[in-house]
């Protein structure tokens, strides 16, 4: 299995998407600041699933049908909307708050990246905090083929999600015995920056946009929550077909 050698390449935004990146790959989604983080969280600590939409209406119309215990989760400028039972801060998706439940979620860039890759072959989140669970599952499963996807932040590239990509591909690139097939440069840029950056990574994510955006609205603790690298060891799998994502069997 060590001799396998996977090809990586990373995108830095859903917009630069091609169907090439997509299909018949394994695509790993990132947003660091906060939603991939949150959904590692919440399955990591036994969520049932968490269903991700594209919109707040959506959301909220589906939570609102569902019957069974739920929560709904999602953000507007970085905060809750009226009536939602939680945010989008990591935190607050303990065992005790989520276990057992379906969590509804819809955020502004991180559950539409999901939509974006939709059509992968397999459909993974990943963060800083499940880094090494996602690239032990890469190194294990039966997969070549990766495309790594950074959501952005309102359109634009940024750094927190280059960071999560570049720690999978820093622990991938150890497991591959450096053997590791990078596609193109964002790739090598990912693992520089990463590797840069390492020593404090929350340091790196409170000067990001996205940091900022959150210390605009006091989310300090959420920016230490999502700079904890290899602190869950879970990756959690989409199923394309309901567009939710539960504990990957694949790990
Ligand atoms: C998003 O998906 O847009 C982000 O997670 C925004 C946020 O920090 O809540």
């Amino acid at each position: 299995m060590g001799e396998r050698l996977i090809d990586v390449r990373t995108v830095l935004l859903p917009s630069l998407l091609k169907a090439g990146d997509v299909e018949n790959r394994v695509v790993v989604v990132f947003d660091v600041l906060r939603a991939t983080t949150t959904i590692s969280t919440a399955i990591a600590h036994q969520a049932r699933e968490v269903r991700v939409f594209d919109s707040l209406e959506a959301v909220q119309a589906a939570a609102t049908a569902y019957a069974g215990p739920r929560i709904l989760a999602g953000e507007h400028l970085c905060v809750a909307p009226s009536g939602f039972d939680l945010g989008n801060s990591p935190g607050d998706f303990s065992t005790a708050c989520v276990a057992e439940k379906t969590v509804f979620l819809a955020t502004t860039n991180g559950t539409r990246a999901l939509y974006a890759a939709r059509k992968a072959r397999i459909l993974l989140t990943g963060a800083l905090v499940n880094a090494y669970a996602t690239a032990i599952l890469l190194h294990h499963a039966e997969v070549k083929d990766v495309t790594l996807l950074c959501s952005g932040t309102g359109g634009e590239v940024s750094m927190e999600d280059l960071l999560g990509a570049g720690a999978v591909i820093d622990h991938l690139e150890k497991l591959q015995f450096g053997r590791l097939t990078l596609a193109e440069d964002v790739s090598r840029l990912a693992l520089t920056a990463f590797r840069q950056e390492s020593t404090d990574l929350r340091a790196a994510l409170e000067r990001s946009q996205g940091g900022i955006n959150l210390a605009r609205v006091q989310l300090y603790k959420d920016i230490h929550d999502c700079s904890r690298l290899d602190t869950l060891h879970a990756v959690a799998e989409c199923d394309p077909a309901t567009m939710a994502l539960t504990l990957s069997p694949r790990l």
